[in-house]
């Protein structure tokens, strides 16, 4: 039977279901699954290597082939929920240097902390294969601007795991924005996010600036990301406001007491006249984002809420509000629940596929290492306004940091 799965339909409730289990695979047409074209390993099978793993099994195009972690528990623990969802079997790697260089693998994911991604990729990059990065590139932009050049003259290809842009209501506020126009000429973005503590992790790397690289670098980069998206210009001025006064406050592990900020504030100035701000607040019972477009025509307005006590699902809404221009709307925007439940409300489905599509030479729309690095500017110079108290003028701030080049006259 023709296996095309470039215009079927997937129809995964009904593939999935015990009702149709009797449907051998020779007469399989709708139920069908892509034959996955392409192996790949993950390295680092925490929270985000299973993601991950998990998505890439839902979407079928790349099969994980092998992981590798320095904790076996990890490893045990990330294989035993593989298996609760493919039958497939996984190598594991006893070393970095096999997991990269194993030549039935196609590419590698680097899923570890933080302030082991620079170290790792200079192992990952020896392999010549296409690389997904997580977010944040490092922890500091040092080994982060060394990521940008490295990534420059890389033979292959370097994809930042900076997912956000593909939540649904970021996908169509930027579509509303940037592509329709809707808003007109946008002059102010505010961006918020309230959520719970940051999450327990193995040995706690993300309560310590020195190995998150501060919460804004950590987490943040996602929305400064987002800001950078839609003003589509340069950064000039960051002033930011914020601390550490809730969450982790009694931490301690080997000896030294947890330092990361859990709320902020941040307003920054861009080259072309947008003023942007963006708030920080970790220590809710529930998740909520909020942004907010505002231009010389209309208004966007695009929602998140996910309520752990209500037990209530992710729920996205997009309102477009632009007067007598045109029409306005309020909408609900969701993905397919399978692919919602996979992960980041969707997110990391809609990153897999841009990395399949690139590793299969099409072209596509993913982070680069450039926009990564941009994110964690931002991101840096809010954390330096914070701990000097003043604004961070990004020219001399790029100079201070031999960044001065990556600035547009
Ligand atoms: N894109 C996103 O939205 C998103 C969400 C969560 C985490 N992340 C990122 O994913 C990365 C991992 O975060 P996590 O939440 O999975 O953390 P985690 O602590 O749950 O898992 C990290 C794993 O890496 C392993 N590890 C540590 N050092 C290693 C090394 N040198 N080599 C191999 N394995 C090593 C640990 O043993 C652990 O199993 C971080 O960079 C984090 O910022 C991204």
């Amino acid at each position: 039977m023709n296996n095309s799965n470039k215009t079927k339909p997937r129809l995964r409730f009904f593939e999935d279901a015990p009702g149709q289990r009797h449907i051998v695979e020779s007469d399989q047409y709708l139920y069908q699954r892509p034959k996955p074209s392409h192996n790949v390993v993950v390295i680092g099978t925490g929270t985000m290597g299973q993601e991950h793993m998990r998505v890439a099994t839902l979407l079928g195009r790349a099969q994980v082939h092998g992981i590798f972690d320095t904790q076996k528990h990890s490893m045990d623990i990330a294989e035993a929920n593989f298996a609760e969802y493919s039958d497939k079997s996984l190598v594991r790697y006893p070393d970095l240097e096999s997991a990269c260089n194993d030549p039935a693998v196609d590419a590698l994911f680097i899923c570890t902390p933080n302030y082991t991604h620079f170290e790792i990729l200079q192992t990952a990059i020896k392999s010549g294969k296409p690389i997904f990065l997580e977010k944040p590139m490092a922890t500091d932009l040092q080994d982060a601007a060394a990521t940008e050049a490295m990534a420059r003259d890389y033979s292959s290809f370097i994809q930042i795991g900076l997912q956000y842009r593909y939540k649904a209501q970021y996908v169509e506020a930027f579509y509303e924005a940037l592509e329709r126009a809707s808003l007109g000429d946008i002059k102010t973005i505010s961006l918020s996010e309230y959520r719970p503590p940051f999450l327990d992790k193995v040995a706690q790397w993300n309560k310590f600036n020195s190995t998150s690289g501060g919460t804004l670098v950590e987490k943040c980069c996602h929305y400064f990301d987002l800001i950078n998206l839609l003003a589509q210009s340069q950064p000039l001025k960051v002033y930011a406001s914020g601390g550490q006064a809730v969450n982790f406050v009694d931490l301690e592990r080997d000896g030294k007491k947890s330092d990361i900020d859990d709320h902020a504030f941040v307003v920054i100035d861009y080259a072309n006249g947008t003023r942007a701000n963006f708030t920080l607040n970790m220590f809710c019972h529930d998740f909520s984002e909020e942004l907010v477009v505002s231009g010389d025509r209309g208004r966007l307005k695009a929602t998140e809420v996910f309520s752990f006590h209500q037990l209530q699902g992710a729920k996205a809404t997009l309102a477009i509000e632009v007067g007598e221009s045109g029409p306005s709307k309020t909408i609900d925007v969701t993905y397919p629940a399978l692919i919602e439940q996979s992960g980041h409300h969707g997110a990391t489905y809609f990153e897999h596929i841009a990395f399949v599509d690139r590793l299969e030479k099409k072209s596509v729309s993913a982070a680069t290492p450039l926009q990564g690095l941009w994110s964690m500017i931002v991101a840096s110079a809010a954390q330096a306004s914070i701990a000097s108290g003043g604004a961070v003028d990004i020219n001399q701030f790029m100079a201070a940091n031999d960044l001065a080049h990556y600035v547009n006259d």
